[in-house]
């Protein structure tokens, strides 16, 4: 366990210095999650201003003994937990009917294991594995562990995938059905577009719980790598491309600075204005996400949408 936490965080210092060396500077929006970092997502996840999580939950309370009656039980592997709000009731629904599940929880953040693991242990049919890794290495566990026929229920909620560049995303769904067998079944979660005014009150909202969540990244920065980073001197910006369909997070600088990052001799020079990219949300159209899942060699099977919300729950069969 000690080993797998130096690892992660030698890697968290060799990406950072890698990615701040680029063109515009960026960061992976994988390190926005440590535990404070964790917490602020999930007071976004509350915000009246940011739908994603509300709107799911509503498709989930609908339509979950639907989505557990094609499943029946088996494997559930979850990639990025969360809190665990949404597992829990697929495994009410799947308990409902009689079935049981071993569960695969992925995640980065050790916090959102902890709380799903806990939320879990209440229900006596569903056994469970947390893994604190990225998703690659998350999914090969869960399907190394594979030991019975009984079908796998993959989930990619929360619009996880609109954090993945679009060929990124082909390529992840591409690897998930590879890891499943025929039958086996994925469930996504994923964000539509929508007007600009309510993606930028999303991801820039008037209580600053963004702005916090995305600057954390820096404070995380000088306390995991010692460096310097003046929090008054950059400025949280969220910015919709739209010809690339995406909401971009931006740490703005405010003043020409240099930042350094001690202990690896590491010098970051920033203009006025310059930014480091930390986070894309990609935003698709319904048929858009059958034709990803097709191109991975999916069968999509359900398709529900949260028209308020604009939000889309789809079911594929692989
Ligand atoms: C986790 N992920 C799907 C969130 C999103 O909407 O892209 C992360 C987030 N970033 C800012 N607000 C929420």
């Amino acid at each position: 366990m000690r080993d797998a936490a130096a690892a992660l965080a030698a890697e968290f210092a060799a990406d950072v210095r890698r990615d701040l060396a680029l063109t515009p500077k960026q960061l992976q929006s994988k390190y926005l999650y440590d535990q404070l970092g964790s917490s602020l997502f999930e007071a976004i996840c509350r915000l009246p201003w940011y739908h994603i999580t509300r709107a799911e939950s509503r498709l989930l309370a609908r339509h979950a003994a639907e989505i557990v009656e094609e499943f029946g039980g088996g494997t559930i592997v979850e990639l990025g937990c969360g809190s665990g709000e949404k597992i829990v009731m697929l495994a009410e629904a799947l308990q409902s009917r009689g079935g049981t599940a071993r569960v695969h929880l992925i995640d980065i953040s050790s916090q959102a294991l902890e709380q799903t693991e806990e939320r879990l242990t209440r229900l006596e049919h569903v056994s469970v594995v947390g893994h604190q890794s990225t998703y690659e290495e998350g999914l090969r566990r869960a399907a190394a562990a594979r030991t019975t026929e009984d079908p796998v229920l993959v989930l990619l909620l929360g619009s996880n995938i609109g954090n993945f560049d679009t060929p990124a995303a082909l390529d992840f769904l591409d690897r998930i059905r590879r890891t499943l067998r025929p039958g086996d079944l994925l469930l996504l979660g994923a964000d539509l577009t929508k007007p600009e005014a309510d993606l930028i009150l999303a991801y820039d909202d008037p209580l600053g719980v963004t702005a916090a969540f995305n600057k954390n990244l820096l404070v995380r920065m000088n306390r995991e790598l010692g460096a310097d980073f003046e929090l008054t001197r950059f400025a949280h910006r969220a910015a919709w491309t739209a010809s690339e369909q995406r909401i971009e997070m931006h740490l703005v600088s405010l003043a020409v600075q240099r930042v350094t990052i001690a202990p690896s001799g590491v010098i970051v020079n920033f203009d006025a204005g310059e930014h480091i990219w930390t986070e894309s949300s990609y935003k698709y159209d319904p048929e858009e996400l059958q034709d990803m899942g097709a191109t991975a060699g999916f069968m999509t099977l359900k398709q529900w949408i949260d028209p308020e919300a604009a939000f889309a729950l789809t079911v594929f069969l692989a």
